[in-house]
């Protein structure tokens, strides 16, 4: 269970999470909302990438806001990039070994890690690629292989369906559905594909100008009058 309490977020005059509150249980959960919403400043500010003027993270009974960025990474915390963060000189199989650097994985751990992490998101064949040579699907399934090395327990999913073609998404809601059983990780998942935020989050959040204006089961969210207005009209 998350448990978000009060988080705020300001960039100057901008309040861009306003005193959001929300307690996360089901192991798929959607956060939809229009551009500017404040959908990546939340998982900004859960991984230490945005200034937090109040609230907190429990999870656990443990506030995951105190441990520093890194920590919160050993801890199993991850994240995906809404614009990917894949360097051009650099295989595959290179971001993941950083990964295990930087969250400190045991050598003899490491290659059945990224082997599982590679064969679960179908990308071993481009383990020797360099990000340049990578395609759209390549790179967003690179991103999520990284977010599931080191035992997570937290995934956040920044739009990861952007960019893709309606044969991809098929893939990416099998891959998302599968986290769960697989590596045990609850997922909070960004997207503005509604279909998709449809078909594999049990429940979703909806913020609008950095307030939750709705939550709860993810088709009676859909039918909300105020996220129709707020965000599915525009
Ligand atoms: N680093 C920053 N400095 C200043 N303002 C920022 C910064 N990051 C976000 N903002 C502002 O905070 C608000 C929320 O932005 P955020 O990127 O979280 O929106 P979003 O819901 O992810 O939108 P999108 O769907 O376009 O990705 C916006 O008004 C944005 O301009
Ligand atoms: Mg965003």
């Amino acid at each position: 269970m998350i448990n978000i309490e009060n988080l705020t977020v300001k960039y100057g005059g901008v309040i861009a999470l306003d005193h959001l509150t929300l307690c996360i249980t089901d192991d798929v959960v959607g956060l939809i909302g229009p551009n500017g919403a404040g959908k990546t400043t939340m998982t900004n500010a859960f991984s230490g990438f945005a200034p937090i003027t109040a609230g907190h993270v429990v999870v656990d009974g443990m506030n995951l806001l105190a441990l520093s960025p890194h920590k919160r990474a050993c801890w199993g915390l991850a994240r995906s990039f809404q614009k990917v963060q894949i360097a051009d000189d650099l295989t595959v199989a290179d971001h993941l070994r950083a990964v295990c650097d930087a969250k400190g994985i045991r050598q003899r751990d490491r290659t059945s890690q990224i082997n599982h992490a590679l064969d679960f998101t179908g990308i071993a064949d481009c383990a020797d690629m360099p990000g340049a040579d990578l395609n759209p699907y390549q790179k967003r399934m690179t991103e999520i292989a990284k977010c599931l090395i080191g035992a997570p327990r937290i995934i956040l999913l920044d739009e990861p369906g952007g960019g893709l073609s309606e044969a991809e998404m098929q893939d990416l809601r099998r891959i998302i559905t599968q986290i769960k059983a697989r590596f045990g990780a609850q997922i909070i998942m960004v997207d503005h594909d509604v279909d998709l935020i449809r078909d594999v989050c049990a429940s979703t959040a909806v913020l609008d100008f950095g307030k939750l204006i709705a939550f709860g089961p993810t088709r009676e969210v859909l039918q909300d009058e105020a996220v129709k207005t707020a965000y599915l009209g525009r």
